[in-house]
């Protein structure tokens, strides 16, 4: 079992390559073609290994419309994973079009309806995957109702998504996307003598007194995941991202992405951030 924690996201990596591309595209122009030639062979070497790598795997994204779970249906779709995804509502094409669309979805996709709050509804899902990569979980600041709108999805969302998990034989990891907010925020110093591991955790009360209710319920909804899969024996991964930015595959702003819009677009320096929270810094 493990913790990570990602100080830059994995889709940076991606919208760095598309930058990047046009610019080799034109250097290659230069080399001879016995270099391109075995550029393009491990490339596609490169490609088949890839595809091959989930080929007859079965693996299950929650939250699957969202901005990272829709990165994720991508790249296991790319890599020939079979993926069951859940979204809430299946009949709205915001939520589905860019997934349907998606190379190999026509053959390897399966939306199912699931909402967090619902017992059970995760079960058929996760019946006979590898993997559950769970994502879902409300992700915004401007909230009237914490419990119902942050705490409850996400806590007893996580936990429903689990026992779901604990009752497919065929489950072999759960990846829980866990965040930054989970750790960072616990009145700690951070000296550069402190080193922020996985042992950090924020801390609820903390959260309670400045009203982080987001940061509050991914620190409970991650405290609760490690108690159930400790005591049911599952094997689970956390990764617990900061800001995660870069292209946007599905048709709507998520919370990061319009942090970013706000900044080039507004007064406002971002939606994000917990302001209200003090950690002391370094002198
Ligand atoms: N983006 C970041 O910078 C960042 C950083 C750290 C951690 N994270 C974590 O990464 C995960 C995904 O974030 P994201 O940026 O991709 O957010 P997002 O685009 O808002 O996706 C969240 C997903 O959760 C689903 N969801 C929310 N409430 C639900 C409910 N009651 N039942 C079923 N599904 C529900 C949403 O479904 P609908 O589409 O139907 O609303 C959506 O698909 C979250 O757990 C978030 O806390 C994100």
């Amino acid at each position: 079992m493990a913790r990570m924690e990602w100080s830059c996201c994995p889709l940076s990596i991606e919208m760095v390559l598309d930058r990047v591309k046009p610019h080799l595209q034109q250097s290659e122009r230069g080399t001879s073609s016995k270099r391109r030639r075995r550029r393009r062979r491990t490339k596609e070497t490169k490609a088949r290994m890839s595809a091959a790598g989930g080929a007859g795997k079965v693996v299950c994204v929650t939250g699957a419309s969202g901005y990272i779970a829709s990165w994720l249906v991508k790249l296991l779709l790319q890599r020939g994973y079979t993926v069951k995804a859940s979204v809430r509502d299946p009949n709205d094409p915001k939520k589905t079009e860019h997934l349907l669309g998606l190379d190999g979805a026509k053959d390897r996709l399966q939306l199912f309806k699931a909402n967090l709050l619902e017992e059970g509804s995760f079960d058929p899902i996760v019946e006979g995957c590898a993997g559950v990569f769970h994502t879902a979980s409300p992700f915004y600041h401007d909230v009237k109702d914490p419990q119902a709108e942050l705490l409850d999805p996400a806590v007893k969302g996580t936990l429903n998504v689990l026992k779901s998990c604990s009752k497919a034989p065929s489950l072999q990891r759960v990846v829980l996307t866990s965040s930054m907010a989970a750790v960072a925020y616990n009145r700690q110093p951070r000296t550069p003598e402190v080193v922020v591991d996985e042992s950090w955790f924020s801390d609820p009360d903390l959260c309670r007194q400045t009203n982080a209710w987001y940061v509050l319920s991914k620190t409970l909804a991650e405290d609760a995941a490690w108690k159930f899969v400790k005591e049911k024996g599952i094997d689970m991964v956390t990764i617990n991202p900061a800001m995660v930015i870069g292209p946007l595959l599905q048709p709507t702003l998520n919370t990061s992405a319009a942090a970013i819009g706000n900044l080039i677009n507004g007064p406002r320096t971002t939606s994000l951030s917990c302001r209200s929270i003090r950690c002391p810094r370094r002198k």
